[in-house]
């Protein structure tokens, strides 16, 4: 099977290719300007890696030749940080609709199978958070149902929605695609993976806010207070990195079943209050260094606007449906939340253990 993957050097890209890798029945072809997460891979003659954007110029002519010979296309390249959304919108919207648009029509002249990744945040807020009361105790006001429930969205002033809407934008794209002309899809939206490499920690290897999991690591590591940003009510499904892989080469496995679809990929079991996931991941790092003072690590409350700036508004609650990936594809993922960011942040730990004694933070 030859895959084209663009954006193969990302968190879900660098472990897609380990698992691929060690399977001699795919050959890749890959875009990536960033190749530090998947250096063990590079001299694998199976890849055939260009360290450069899907926009660099003579690009295109190289992907179109490498769809064409191609089985499936995979795209995962993107900007998808929330500290983004609102501060870079333009950068966010190109990457995440009009870069894509001519991998799209590429992959529908040559009738490709695109596999593109997209996002919960397509769904936005739950209609539940726009009920006075609170409604969470019925589902249908709040359960994300891949081809029934309404994607919601705040006013444009709110740029946090840049990215969902372009996001969405590219999914109606590729349906247009396949409605008129049959391109064979399947899109993924994926709910919070959570695992090694996933994100850069501020000031080691990356400067910015990244996404919730490197926030709490590097506050833990630098001896900062976790930071919660308006009370920390916010709830998300955290799924290991792992079991969203396993989905992925179920797909590639039962393209039947994969195809012309729209998949949630998430963990429904292991729903946290950001507040949770602050408790959780102290206690765990108290675990992980051997010192119980992690324990009573100091949380601390911040607003969206201190913490984002302007424009900033958050997904509520994101519970999603996952049925559909069960029944088609025999895939229901088991990994407990504490495994999960035992294994993560295991990872980080041991992997900037030297920058913490720079910081002089060893217990
Ligand atoms: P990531 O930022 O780690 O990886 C994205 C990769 O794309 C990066 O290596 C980047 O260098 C590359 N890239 C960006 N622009 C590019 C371009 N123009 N040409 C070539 N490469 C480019 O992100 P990720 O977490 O691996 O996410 C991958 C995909 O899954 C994205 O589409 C993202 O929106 C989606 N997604 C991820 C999650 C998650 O939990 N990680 C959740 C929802 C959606
Ligand atoms: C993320 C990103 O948009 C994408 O990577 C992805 O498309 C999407 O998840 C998804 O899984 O579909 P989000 O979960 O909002 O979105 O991003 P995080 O940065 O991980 O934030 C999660 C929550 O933690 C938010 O409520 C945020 O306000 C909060 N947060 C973040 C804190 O309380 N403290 C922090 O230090 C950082």
């Amino acid at each position: 099977m030859r895959l084209v993957i663009l954006g193969c050097g990302g968190f879900i890209g660098s472990h897609l290719l380990d698992r691929l890798l060690v399977d001699d029945r795919f050959e890749i072809d890959g875009w990536d300007p960033d190749v530090r997460k998947i250096e063990a891979h590079l001299n694998n003659p199976r890849l055939r890696l260009r360290r450069s954007t899907i926009r660099a110029p003579g690009a295109l002519e190289d992907i179109e030749a490498a769809i064409a010979r191609a089985d499936v296309v995979l795209n995962l390249a993107a900007i998808c940080n929330p500290a983004d959304y609102n501060k870079r919108p333009l950068a966010v919207i190109n990457a995440n609709l009009f870069d894509l648009h001519p991998i799209i029509e590429l992959c529908s002249a040559h009738r490709r199978w695109l596999i593109s990744f997209s996002t919960s945040e397509v769904y936005g807020r739950t209609i539940a958070s726009y009920l006075p009361a609170n409604k969470y105790d019925d589902p249908a006001l709040y359960e994300l149902r891949e081809d029934d429930t309404p994607l919601i969205m705040g006013p444009i002033r709110n740029q946090r929605w840049t990215y969902a809407c372009a996001k969405q934008m590219t999914e109606r794209l590729i349906y247009a695609h396949h409605a008129e002309h049959e391109m064979p899809f399947t899109i993924i939206r994926p709910l919070n993976f959570f695992g090694p490499k996933m994100d850069y920690i501020p000031g080691r290897d990356g400067e910015g806010v990244p996404r919730v999991l490197a926030c709490f690591m590097t506050a833990l590591m630098d001896g900062k207070p976790l930071q919660l940003v308006d009370g920390g009510q916010a709830r998300r499904t955290i799924i290991s990195i792992h079991e969203a892989i396993d989905a992925i080469m179920l797909m590639l496995e039962r393209p039947e079943k994969a195809q012309n679809n729209i998949f949630n990929i998430g963990n429904r079991n292991n729903e946290v209050t950001m507040a949770e996931l602050a408790d959780a991941m102290r206690r765990t790092y108290a675990v992980i260094t051997g010192s119980p003072r992690y324990n009573d690590h100091p949380i601390v409350h911040v607003s969206a606007l201190d913490f984002y700036g302007t424009g900033y508004e958050d997904c509520d609650r994101r519970m999603p449906d996952t049925s559909k990936a069960e029944r088609l594809l025999g895939w229901r993922p088991k990994r407990p939340l504490s495994e999960v960011l035992l294994e993560t942040m295991t990872y980080y730990h041991q992997h900037y253990a030297r920058d913490e004694r720079t910081h002089g933070l060893q217990p």
